[in-house]
């Protein structure tokens, strides 16, 4: 285990089942549909690429890059989206993939921003929620696993840019954060 990781959180076993899990259920709801799934970059990668390799129905892969957190573990409020879709999402069924849904302000602002592209439908995924912090109204249409008000890095999750490498999710040490 990684030396700034106070616990592992989710093996990489345990990872690939819920992953399993979250893709049977969209394969069920999207049989015949077209589908557009849009990874949101950096956090997403991991998720993203295991998921989409478990969905069975004929989908687009795209790709679009959010960010709000700077250096701290709180979000800043302020979404920053980077180059937009490009591809014609009109008419089409579209999955936001997103690694964990907090407060909810990326996910609210990412949604109405696809909203405004007109497809069929928008709905959305995520590998963790952590309800405790919730501001906006808005809930996950596909999830993992709910988790407590916890700081977690690894499979995608960064602190800083960093521990994105890790093939496992774990609570990462509180002085990792707190000596800044
Ligand atoms: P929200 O806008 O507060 O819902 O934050 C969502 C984004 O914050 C996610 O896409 C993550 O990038 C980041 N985030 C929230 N909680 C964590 C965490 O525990 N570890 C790492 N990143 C997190
Ligand atoms: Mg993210």
């Amino acid at each position: 285990m990684h030396k700034d990781i106070e616990k592992i959180l989710f093996s990489e076993e345990q990872l690939s089942e819920t992953v399993r899990s979250v893709a049977k259920q969209i394969n069920d709801d999207y049989a015949g549909k077209q589908l557009v799934l849009v990874c949101i970059l950096k956090g997403s990668i991991m998720f993203f690429s295991d998921l989409v390799r478990n969905i069975d129905c004929d989908c687009e892969l795209e790709f679009l890059s959010a960010s709000s957190y700077g250096s701290s573990t709180v979000s800043s409020g302020k979404v920053k989206l980077g180059e937009p879709v490009k591809s014609d999402i009109s008419g089409k069924h579209v999955l936001i993939v997103e690694d964990i849904l907090d407060t909810g302000r990326t996910l609210s602002y990412i949604k109405a921003h696809m909203e405004s592209l007109s497809p069929k439908s928008v709905r959305i995924c995520a590998l963790f929620d952590k309800p405790a912090r919730r501001c906006c109204d808005i809930s996950a249409d596909y999830k993992g696993v709910t988790i407590e008000d916890n700081f977690i890095v690894g499979y995608g999750l960064d602190y800083n840019e960093k521990f994105r490498n890790l093939p496992y999710v774990g609570i990462l040490k509180q002085e990792i954060y707190s000596k800044k």
